[in-house]
């Protein structure tokens, strides 16, 4: 019978996010990458590398599929390894998962099960430097892409010297008292380990990181992790298609507000306005509603609201141009957008080829095609009390 020894390291794999950005339909760690989830190749790199205690921190209510991939992945050091529920926050999972650490534990590694294709050889370099003596020590790459500095309205103020940047990755490898202690003392919410234990005035050191350690967070990333393990097109989308998605949105707007008509993201000189917070442009709005339900982002109502003061005079591009960021943070962009109007006027002929330009551009060029129509004299449409708007859009992966 062999005997493990008592391990002095222990590596956290923080599994518990629900992978809003990725969008794949359930939490991020449990998405197939090839016949196996992210978890599993996660975990085959843990393993390959260290004989440490492994304490995954896994969503509510996935504690035992995490048990069962990681006791398949563990083989016969199956005893090394708990499962424990996850936090709100990263940082309150990394809290759960570092009081489940066993009482010989020196060094504890943080990892981020969404760095499914970490190499091996980056837990070595870490855990080297621990054993050298460093608190703390981070996997780090040279910044390849030129970095600017930019304010809210997406306007250049600064370049940055990219020789001073690393982007950070995990294992991020701590002496366990260090850790602990800093992270039970942290006020903030930190995106990782390290900030929390800088913040508690450790220093903390860098070793080499690699390419490969990525952090699946969008759909494109999903297909580089697929296409590095060799997965073909086909195979990938008979596990897990990232496919597109279309949306609906319509909007209404009554005549009645002050100034001229604005609609289709254009001016309408001599029109009668529409009423409505903001320029009551129905058209801007029934996109922007068909873009969100596209992304699966909530409707104009969760981005717009009469709470968010710098949308209230605005026009379609400031709307459609936030609606385009918002779908980009969350790994869309726009494939096409197809919008009818219902109203007798404005008569729409003479610019709509003008309206479908304004609105592409203000869509990072995506094509947009207008249609009008009239409603034969019927409803609120036909007596000219009002307007209403119908998209579809569709958005496809970035
Ligand atoms: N994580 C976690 N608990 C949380 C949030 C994140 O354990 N409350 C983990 C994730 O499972 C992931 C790692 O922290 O392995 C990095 O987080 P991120 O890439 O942001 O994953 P998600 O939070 O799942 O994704 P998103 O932010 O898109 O929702
Ligand atoms: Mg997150």
């Amino acid at each position: 019978m062999t005997v493990t020894p008592v391990p002095r390291t222990a590596v956290i794999v923080v599994a518990a996010g629900s992978g809003t950005r990725l969008n794949a339909g359930g939490p991020k760690a449990f998405v197939g990458l090839d016949a196996r989830s992210i978890l599993h190749h996660a975990l085959r790199g843990v393993f390959a590398a260290t004989s440490a205690q492994v304490v995954i921190v896994a969503p509510t209510g996935l504690e035992g599929k995490a048990l069962t991939e990681a006791q398949a992945v563990a083989g016969e050091r199956r005893e090394l390894v708990s499962v424990v529920t996850g936090g709100s926050t990263r940082q309150a999972s990394v809290q759960a998962g570092l009081d489940a650490l066993w009482a010989g534990i020196d060094f504890v590694l943080v990892h981020d099960a969404a760095r499914a294709l970490t190499p091996s050889a980056v837990f070595d370099r870490v855990l080297a430097a621990l054993e050298a003596g460093a608190d703390a020590v981070i996997p780090a790459v040279p910044v390849v892409d030129t970095i600017k500095r930019v304010d809210a309205t997406g306007a250049i103020v600064a370049g940055v010297d990219r020789s001073e940047l690393a982007a950070a990755q995990t294992p991020q490898g701590f002496r366990r008292d260090i850790l602990a202690a800093a992270t039970a003392a942290a006020a903030a919410d930190h995106t990782d380990d390290a900030a929390v234990v800088a913040a508690a005035g450790h220093p903390v050191i860098t070793v080499a990181g690699d390419a490969a350690a990525f952090k699946i967070t969008t759909a494109a990333d999903l297909e580089r992790a697929r296409a590095l393990l060799g997965v073909a097109p086909e195979a990938s989308m008979s596990i897990d298609p990232v496919l597109p998605r279309v949306g609906l949105g319509t909007d209404v707007h009554g005549f009645g507000g002050d100034g001229t008509l604005w609609l289709a993201g254009l001016e309408w000189p001599g029109e009668p306005a529409l009423s409505g917070h903001s320029d009551g442009d129905a058209v801007a709005h029934a996109i922007v509603d068909a873009l969100l339900a596209a992304a699966g982002l909530g409707d104009i109502g969760t981005h717009f609201g009469t709470d968010r003061p710098e949308f209230a005079g605005a026009h379609a591009a400031a709307f459609l141009a936030h609606t385009v960021a918002l779908l980009a943070d969350a790994g869309w962009r726009v494939g096409n957008v197809s919008v009818q109007v219902q109203a007798n006027r404005p008569r729409f002929a003479s610019r709509r080829v003008e309206a479908e330009r304004v609105l592409s551009a203000a869509l990072a060029g995506a094509p947009v095609s207008v249609s009008a129509t009239t409603t034969d004299g019927l409803g609120f449409t036909g007596r000219s009390e009002g307007v209403a708007a119908f998209a579809t859009a569709l958005v496809v992966p970035l």
